[in-house]
């Protein structure tokens, strides 16, 4: 199994190289050594993880040949849009966007005022129809390994919350590394998201070890570990972390403030800007359905997420989990999701929008409706199954699927819509 084709370097510029996938061609920052026009690449997020043989190159390019250009044609026939049915301020919409204007907070807004059935059923045609012009059918698949659930924080919302009582477990740096070789040797990834609470257990000389034994794997390393110092992100990047995931969680300051006692809001922005500046691929957003937000602070939150320019949005429900001070509050709805990952995508046509495991758990066929309506990205859990029931950051995950099989699904799913691991970030 693989989630990146083998790509070939048809140019070197700099610190760029330019990738040809069947005649595509992708642009990707140059993160090995001794690459050369000629060679063959595995790239990621839109850097460069890893140079492969030619021999295993040719191998792996003859399985996707036959099935790339079918795949591409599938993915067309699903991304037509039916202009005649489009409401009218669809229709504005899609017209400021061929015209590659940005499109502004009223017009977000009326968007999330669509519907009916009908209505939402063309606003994610057309939210999936940009999806297909600026990205084709790449798609990014990441293995995620959450690796702790202590955390010193108390997030109102969180199943992993410092005061609820749950079972704690923590893997050693040993194990981390082991079920990542595993990862990449028996299941083919090529990027992992390391994640945990904000467990300070894991210091600055664990991390590196940790970092720069899975970079050397050939793979994207990409932290989701919480706020720490900039000073630590730093020597992370040095070690070799290439991404980042952190979620501003709400634009709305009261609300920030409320749901997450003793953090500050104006930090944690600013150190999402920080992992830009250091040079990590960027993954930032929100959760949908927090207490007394609006329809206004949705659209401030894509509209901040757009001012802070990720590589990736990532944004989900929020799921209420039990012993939580959340516990009793309404579920969000799919369309409301789904909704706002149309309205994303149609004011951030570059974006890489990440299918989120949170939004998976609202029903089973929300991964296929969600990368029908403007997502691109996905994550497979690859937490040893011991340890995966105890990640709670909220209730009813997607626990006891083990990797294997979660992986056949979600290649599956790809694969009907007609969507190849060609990730890359950068176009
Ligand atoms: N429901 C949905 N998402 C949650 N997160 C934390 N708790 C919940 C919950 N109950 C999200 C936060 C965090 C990410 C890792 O998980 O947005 O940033």
């Amino acid at each position: 199994m693989c989630y990146a084709i083998p790509a070939k370097v048809v140019s070197i510029q700099d610190n760029f190289c330019i990738l040809d996938y069947f005649g595509e061609e992708r642009k990707a920052l140059l993160d090995i050594e001794n690459v050369e026009v000629g060679d063959y690449i595995y790239a990621q997020g839109g850097i460069s993880v890893r140079k492969i043989p030619h021999q295993e190159a040719a191998a792996v390019l003859a399985t996707w040949q036959d099935i790339f250009f079918e795949l591409k044609k599938t993915d067309s026939l699903l991304s037509k849009v039916d202009q005649e049915k489009l409401p009218a301020n669809a229709l504005a919409v899609l017209q400021k966007i061929n015209l590659r204007q940005q499109i502004n907070k009223q017009e977000m807004l009326s968007l999330l005022t669509l519907n009916t059935a009908n209505e939402l059923k063309v606003l994610y045609e057309l939210a999936n129809n940009i999806r297909q012009r600026e990205h084709g059918n790449a798609s990014c698949v990441h293995g995620i390994l959450e690796f702790s659930n202590y955390c010193g924080q108390s997030c109102w919302y969180c199943g992993i919350r410092q005061e609820r009582e749950i079972k704690r477990y923590r893997l050693t740096p040993e194990q981390i590394i082991a079920a990542a070789q595993s990862a990449v040797d028996t299941y083919g990834f090529k990027a992992l998201v390391l994640q945990s609470g904000e467990d300070y257990w894991y210091d600055i000389n664990k991390l590196t070890a940790i970092v720069q034994s899975i970079r050397a794997m050939g793979v994207l390393v990409f932290l989701s570990i919480g706020m720490r110092s900039i000073d630590t992100y730093q020597k992370l990047f040095t070690a070799g972390a290439r991404a980042a995931l952190l979620r501003f969680e709400t634009s709305n300051q009261k609300i920030f403030h409320r749901l997450k006692p003793g953090v500050d809001f104006t930090e944690r922005l600013e150190l999402i800007k920080n992992l830009k500046k250091i040079g990590y691929i960027v993954a930032t957003g929100f959760m949908l359905g927090l207490p007394e937000e609006s329809a206004e602070d949705l659209v401030n939150n894509i509209a901040l997420t757009q001012y802070l320019d990720p590589d990736m949005y990532s944004f989900g429900p929020l799921i209420p989990t039990t012993n939580t001070p959340l516990a009793n509050q309404k579920k969000t709805h799919k369309d409301d999701v789904l909704k706002a990952i149309a309205v994303a995508r149609l004011a951030n046509p570059k974006a890489n929008i990440l299918v989120t495991t949170a939004l998976e758990t609202l029903d089973h066929n929300t991964k296929q409706e969600a990368l029908l309506a403007g997502a691109n990205s996905l994550m497979i859990n690859i937490t040893p199954t011991e340890y995966r029931d105890l990640y709670e950051i909220y209730e009813g995950k997607n626990k006891n699927l083990e990797i294997g099989s979660s992986i056949k699904n979600t290649t599956n799913l790809l694969y009907t819509l007609g969507r190849a691991p060609t990730d890359i970030g950068l176009l």
